[in-house]
């Protein structure tokens, strides 16, 4: 299997100097390294802060990373203009009313994007829209319709429509489904798996919530304060998740129909300003040992596809 996305030792700094204080670094992406392989569908996990959404902005050019690579296929995106290398990595945002322009309709928003990127002849613009409407599985008639009529549901099809009008080899679903009801964020994610199948997309799905994940990923990678801390097929993680902070956040995932769990994570992430020293994580953690507060656990593979940023993480077991 072909790698389609690479991302290697990516650090993004949000840290400032002012006038009056020191600079200090405030690393939202700590050489977080990722592979994607072709037709791939990664799920990305989290609390709020881990830096998720910073690294999507990455990927699609909208934050600039202090170090680190990014490749598509073999090509280094590097600036923010290569523009047709950027065409092919496309984001769904978690507010689509966010991406849609309320004084345009539905239609207009999709030729508009069609035409300024040249990506059909002018003639066959109004068809293309209608296609991608369809492929969305939204009527040709909402092509009308102004933003602000839209439900929910039918703003973040067509948020997908603005992403797979560029025909996007990669699609990246920022929480695309957080801001939608349990019904409509499972036919969302019917069509996301459809997309994917039909177009041979590649999918990076970006979520704080397990259950979605499950549904959607192949793979699931954990984060943990702006670094990778497991990266596992998404049945193992589910049945054997290794990192304490993974297990954690399996532990208090909520469950449909159950009360609240029992042990609920303790405390927040720490800020980005005062990162613990040593595993980022061992303030929170349940196993935390002596080593946990001083060293920094590498991102090692427990198994052939199975990697864990813990030291008391065994190679080869299932701990
Ligand atoms: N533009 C920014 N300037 C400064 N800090 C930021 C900025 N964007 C995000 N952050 C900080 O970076 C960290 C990661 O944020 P984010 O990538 O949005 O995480 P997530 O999507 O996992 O919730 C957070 O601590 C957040 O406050
Ligand atoms: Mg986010």
């Amino acid at each position: 299997m072909t790698s389609m996305l690479s991302i290697r030792e990516l650090t993004v700094d949000y840290g400032h100097r002012s006038l009056f204080t020191r600079r200090t670094p405030a690393l939202a992406l700590d050489r977080v390294s990722i592979e994607v392989v072709h037709g791939e569908s990664l799920g990305i996990v989290g609390e709020s802060g881990c830096g998720k959404s910073t690294l999507a902005k990455c990927l699609v050019g909208l934050v600039q990373p202090a170090s680190g690579e990014i490749r598509l296929e073999d090509r280094l995106l590097t600036t923010r203009r290569d523009r047709e290398h950027r065409r092919r990595v496309q984001m769904v945002f978690q507010d689509p009313s966010a991406s849609l322009n309320p004084s345009m309709t539905v239609g207009k928003t999709l030729a508009e994007l069609l035409r300024v990127h040249r990506l059909v002849p002018t003639e066959r613009i109004t068809a293309r829209v209608h296609e991608l409407l369809d492929m969305v599985e939204l009527p040709a008639e909402l092509a009308k319709a102004a933003p602000a009529s839209l439900s929910g549901g039918q703003k973040q099809r067509v948020g997908i429509a603005r992403a797979l009008a560029l025909e996007p080899d990669v699609l990246i679903a920022d929480e695309a489904v957080a801001a939608l009801d349990v019904s409509v964020q499972a036919a969302i994610l019917n069509l996301l798996r459809r997309l994917r199948h039909e177009l041979g997309l590649t999918l990076l799905f970006i979520t704080h919530d397990l259950a979605v994940v499950r549904q959607i990923s192949d793979r699931v990678t954990v984060m943990y304060l702006g670094r990778v801390v497991e990266t596992q097929p998404t049945e193992r993680f589910f049945a054997n998740a290794h990192h304490p902070y993974s297990r954690a956040l399996l532990a208090t995932a909520p469950r449909i129909g159950e009360p609240a769990p029992p042990v609920p994570l303790r405390g927040e992430p720490a800020s980005l300003h005062s990162r613990p020293p040593g595993c980022a994580f061992h303030p929170r953690c349940p196993s935390a040992g002596a080593e946990c507060g001083s060293r920094d656990p590498e991102l090692l593979p427990i198994t052939e596809d199975t990697f864990v940023a813990c030291h008391y993480a065994v190679p080869g077991s299932a701990r």
